[in-house]
């Protein structure tokens, strides 16, 4: 059901608030009304607005799957003013949702193939519902490796799910820190070393990668230098947003606007935005 104003929020409930890391949570959220409720469809990569009332809006990426049918999630890190307060909010809070937007990782051509999960911090919050749709439809890909990168072991979001994700057949789970703890046994590396020594074979493959601008930067020359194609390396792109709508112009990249045309692009596609400037 398309909304009769896409600036005008939905209302939806906060059913839960889970804390994932000490600055990163996990919002559950209801939208109120049923008939929206039943009609909201959304695919992997695609993000909403969600706005704190009084205080104003922000884009998320959806990190949960339309499937499951378990309500909407985000998974929030805490930088500023919008996200500082819904990180006041408890579970009965109304919030606003406006969306979905953006395009989406195209699951059903990566069917057959090896998959490279390749996430750093919160940047691993879309990178989830590409995992989860993988699980449940585990005969329809090849082989999944998940590398889930962060600054410390507390920092590592979704660890509830890490031995789920980890029994799944033909699935890795490689866990890596920029500085380990007392209690953390694991590797201790940036994720483009562990790329690199993890020796990724392109034959069949896709690498999907999500997280900060550098660690996306020094990703993608290990996975060039490993043999991947620009069209088999995919990424998410962010950028200021205001309306969604491809009206404001705020997200603007060459020709392109990464609320409407994004956030989900392949490094060919980003190449040829680069050669635009
Ligand atoms: C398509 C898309 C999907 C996103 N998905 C998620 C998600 O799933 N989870 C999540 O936590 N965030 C996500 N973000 C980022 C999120 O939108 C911003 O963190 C949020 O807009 C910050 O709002 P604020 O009012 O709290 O911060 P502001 O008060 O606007 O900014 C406070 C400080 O944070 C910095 N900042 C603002 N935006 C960002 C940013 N995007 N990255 C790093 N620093 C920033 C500002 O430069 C400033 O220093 C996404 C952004 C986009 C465009
Ligand atoms: S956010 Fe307004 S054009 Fe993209």
């Amino acid at each position: 059901m398309k909304p009769e104003n896409p600036l005008l929020p939905y209302l939806a409930t906060l059913q839960d608030v889970i804390d994932l890391t000490p600055d990163v949570k996990l919002f559950k959220l209801k939208l109120n009304d049923p008939d929206i409720r039943d009609s909201f469809d959304y695919k992997p990569g695609q993000f909403i607005f969600v706005s704190a009332f009084g205080v104003g809006e922000a884009p998320f990426g959806l990190t949960s799957v339309a499937h499951r049918k378990a309500g909407l999630e985000v998974a929030i890190r805490q930088v500023g003013t919008v996200t500082a307060a819904l990180h006041q909010l408890e579970p009965g809070a109304i919030v606003g949702v406006r969306g979905t937007f953006g395009n989406h990782f195209p699951l059903d051509e990566y069917k057959g193939k090896n998959i490279f999960i390749i996430g750093g911090g919160i940047g691993f919050a879309p990178l989830r519902p590409i995992i989860l749709t993988i699980l449940d439809n585990r005969d329809d890909y090849g082989d999944l490796l998940i590398i889930n990168g962060a600054r410390s072991p507390q920092d590592l979001v979704f660890a509830p799910e890490f031995d789920t994700w980890a029994a799944a057949p033909r699935t890795k789970l490689e866990l890596t820190v920029d500085a380990g703890d007392e209690k953390w046994t694991g590797t201790v590396a940036l994720v483009p070393t562990v790329v690199s020594e993890l020796k990724l074979s392109p034959e069949n493959a896709i690498a999907i990668t999500c997280g900060p601008p550098i660690m996306i930067h020094f990703t993608l020359i290990e996975l060039r230098k490993l043999g991947f194609a620009d069209n088999q390396i995919i990424t998410t792109l962010e950028g200021k947003m205001k309306c969604g709508l491809g009206k404001c112009a705020r997200c603007n990249v060459g020709d392109k606007y990464i609320c409407q045309d994004g956030p989900v692009f392949s490094m060919e596609q980003i190449s040829e935005l680069i050669e635009q400037f």
